[in-house]
């Protein structure tokens, strides 16, 4: 099967810069969200991040023109998965949300489609087993910001069949990004081994072992990360941060993966970082 026309659900920071990637290598794009507030925001984004590009010269006018002519919004997700070859979910990280989705893009798309999702952590064999086309059902984890980063994650279920896969894969060379295969298992492989990284790191500043502007030196200049790890957790969101934190420890039941209890207290205090102005760093809106 040859992708042609993609649904992408949710307009978040995720779900706008997956619609931005697709309609800029040449997809037909549903971006499909709750609100026309929501999908207003969402191509506003798109908008600065196109510029950006044409700023720097490296998108015409011409491309950055066709990209957004290639993107449609609509608040009617069973309307958009009927004219579907595949679904990215980009909703937030919740479990009973999600399980709503698949069933609804499960009874609308036609029987060919694959149905993906940027979930971050969830079990893509969980999400899976609430459709009637398990082997068409995978994951595809992509990084923020999405027009930058290269990597996608993609995550076979119990059930993904090697056709899926294989589709998918070919879809993610197209925009131009790295495809990674993965086995289902908590955290998949980055976020199983980045928030542990953010985890201790929080560990190291409640322990006063070194301020937080040191902490992150040493992983910028010693480790040459572009961020350093607490600076990075404001970025993804200490709440998103927690919540994977979460599934580690109750999906692998090892205490290594116990979440700090500072990364707790600041999201009981609403501290989530770049997003709410307030994390580890202050941020002006
Ligand atoms: N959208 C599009 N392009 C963007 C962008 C955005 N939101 N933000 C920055 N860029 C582009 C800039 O235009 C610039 O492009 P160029 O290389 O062509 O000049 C390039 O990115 C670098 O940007 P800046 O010079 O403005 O800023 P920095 O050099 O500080 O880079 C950064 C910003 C790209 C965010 C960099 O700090 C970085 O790579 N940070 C780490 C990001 C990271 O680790 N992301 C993964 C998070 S984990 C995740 O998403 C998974 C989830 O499950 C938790």
């Amino acid at each position: 099967m040859n992708i042609k026309i993609v649904t992408v659900i949710g307009s978040g920071t995720m779900g706008n810069g997956i619609a931005h990637v697709f309609a800029q290598n040449g997809f037909s794009v549903n971006l499909v969200d709750v609100s026309k507030e929501f999908l207003d925001r969402g191509v506003k984004n798109i908008r600065a991040n196109l510029d950006r590009q044409t700023k720097k010269g490296t998108l015409t006018e011409e491309a950055r023109g066709a990209t957004l002519a290639r993107i449609e919004l609509s608040t009617d997700l069973a309307v958009c998965a009927k004219k579907s070859d595949i679904i990215v979910e980009a909703v937030n990280e919740n479990t009973v949300l999600k399980r709503e989705i698949f069933q609804t893009i499960d009874a609308n798309a036609p029987p060919h489609a694959i149905l993906a999702s940027n979930t971050s952590s969830i079990s893509i064999t969980e999400i899976a087993a609430t459709t009637k086309r398990p082997a068409n059902v995978i994951g595809m984890h992509f990084f923020n910001p999405v027009p930058v980063m290269k990597l996608v994650e993609l995550i076979r279920g119990i059930a993904t069949s090697d056709e899926t896969f294989a589709i998918v894969r070919d879809a993610a060379i197209a925009l131009e990004k790295t495809p990674v295969e993965v086995r289902d298992s908590p955290g998949f492989i980055s976020n199983r081994i980045l928030m542990p990284m953010i985890n201790e790191a929080i560990f190291c500043l409640a322990e006063g072992i070194a301020s937080r502007d040191d902490i992150d030196t040493v992983m910028k200049l010693g480790m040459a990360h572009p961020m350093g790890p607490l600076a990075l957790a404001d970025f993804i969101g200490l709440d998103v941060c927690l919540s994977i934190m979460n599934v580690l420890h109750d999906g692998l039941g090892d205490d290594k993966y116990r979440p700090a209890p500072l990364l707790k207290k600041m999201v009981a205090a609403g501290y989530l970082g770049k997003k709410a102005g307030k994390g580890f760093y202050e941020y002006q809106s």
